[in-house]
């Protein structure tokens, strides 16, 4: 047993102090995501149909169309990119076919455009489409994203049997951290092991449900696992809100934004995603956007929501007869948003000096009883009066109201 012990330092000596001139310490690269990540990821809409064109089209929409500006700056290529099988020394193999001009140039591309780039990979033995996973290579593999100069990984849970989702995230992360290269980890253990709970000094963000689906609020029953609309996804992670805020982001995955929802449905998406400071990665086909898709995605006002310097993922303060409230202090004030869950147009009113909105996991509270507040429609970005008097507006089916309350 003594031996062992011996054993297990010296290990841990080499990876994080031996032969080292600086101190490595464990854990993650700190501060890289003080606001929700923004970009792209390829999965919800191309799977593993992936290669060289798409991301720099991608990127160079993200350009063109000023998503960038908007904030949009990580491409990340999902599941897919990879040979079926290492070389013979071990490495992973970016596909040739897909990628002719080797993955170092496409990440030096994306880079160009003054845009990161991300990778996909896997914890277990095989990623979930079936290619392979780092179990056993994390420190080769970690050496491999820096050297690529990639800026962002995300690491997935698929085909982990024997091997514990704290500590096979522990592992990535110190592999990350030693190899040198900054690195976002975004975790996508789909909150099956609480990461929540322990992933913050791990991971930047981490996924908190399965998989999303474009619908409202369906669940998609595929034997094994289910996927989840997006409203599902909310209902299902809501009371997690204290666990999440700069640098430690519950992720409610990937947008279906632009995927197949009514325009009402996306708006909403879109909404509770800014709501809930939830990471902001795109999930649809920028070469095919149509403009409402764009003018959702690119909203500035529900951006600065979603990036507020607080960090503070949302609450929902009621629900009156099928309306929600939602409401998220900010750094200047109050977002609030009204969603119509039900099937016909409804009419909120909403009388302020009878609240008082009080977030008890963070510590801010209002009472309009005695506080007067601007009010901004942040969807018609327009003023809309004051707090002194009742807010009346009719909202349709699965449609969203947002507006900002400041002094
Ligand atoms: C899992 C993840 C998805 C996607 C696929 C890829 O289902 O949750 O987001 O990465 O694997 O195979």
């Amino acid at each position: 047993m003594i031996k062992k012990i011996a054993l297990f330092s010296l290990y841990a000596g080499m990876a994080f102090g031996q032969g080292n001139t600086h101190n490595l310490k464990a854990g993650k690269f700190d501060g890289l995501a003080m606001t929700p990540p923004m970009g792209w990821n390829s999965w919800n809409t191309f799977e593993t149909h992936i290669d060289e064109n798409l991301v720099k089209e991608t990127a160079d929409i993200m350009v063109k169309t000023g998503m960038k500006e908007a904030g949009y700056t990580y491409i990340v290529l999902d599941d897919g990119w990879m040979t079926k099988e290492r070389d013979e020394n071990g490495n992973l193999v970016p596909d040739p076919q897909k990628f002719p001009s080797g993955m170092k140039a496409l990440v030096d591309y994306v880079h160009s455009k003054g845009l990161k780039f991300g990778l996909y990979n896997c914890a277990g033995i095989q990623t979930c489409a079936g290619y392979p996973g780092t179990r056993g290579y994390e420190y080769q593999d970690a050496r491999f994203y820096a050297a690529l100069d990639i800026d962002y990984l995300k690491y997935d849970w698929c085909n982990t049997q024997g091997i514990t989702a704290k500590e096979a995230y522990t592992t990535m992360s110190n592999a990350l951290k030693t190899a040198g290269k900054p690195i976002v980890f975004s975790l996508c253990e789909w909150g099956d092991n609480q990461p929540w709970e322990w992933a913050k000094p791990v991971g930047n963000l981490w996924r908190i449900s399965g998989d999303i689906s474009p619908c409202f609020d369906c669940e998609d029953n595929h034997g094994t696992w289910s996927s989840w609309g997006f409203m599902k996804i909310v209902e299902m992670r809501k009371d997690i809100r204290k666990y999440s805020g700069p640098d430690h982001w519950n992720d409610f995955d990937m947008m279906e934004v632009g995927d197949g929802m009514t325009n009402n449905e996306d708006r909403s998406h879109f909404a509770m995603w800014c709501m809930l400071a939830s990471p902001l990665i795109a999930g649809n086909d920028f070469r095919k956007m149509s403009p409402e898709t764009l003018a959702i995605l690119s909203n500035k006002n529900m951006i600065s929501i979603n990036q507020d310097a607080l960090g503070i993922q949302g609450f929902r303060y009621s629900v009156i007869d099928g309306v929600e409230v939602w409401v998220k202090p900010l750094s200047d004030g109050w977002a609030v948003t009204f969603l119509n869950r039900n099937a016909s147009t409804s009419t909120v009113n909403f009388d302020w000096k009878k609240h008082i909105f009080n977030d008890a996991d963070f510590g801010y509270s209002v009472d309009f009883s005695n506080n007067q507040f601007k009010i901004r429609d942040m969807w018609k970005n327009k003023e809309a009066g004051n707090t002194s008097k009742a807010f009346t507006a009719n909202l349709e089916s699965h449609n969203v109201i947002t507006l900002k309350l400041t002094k």
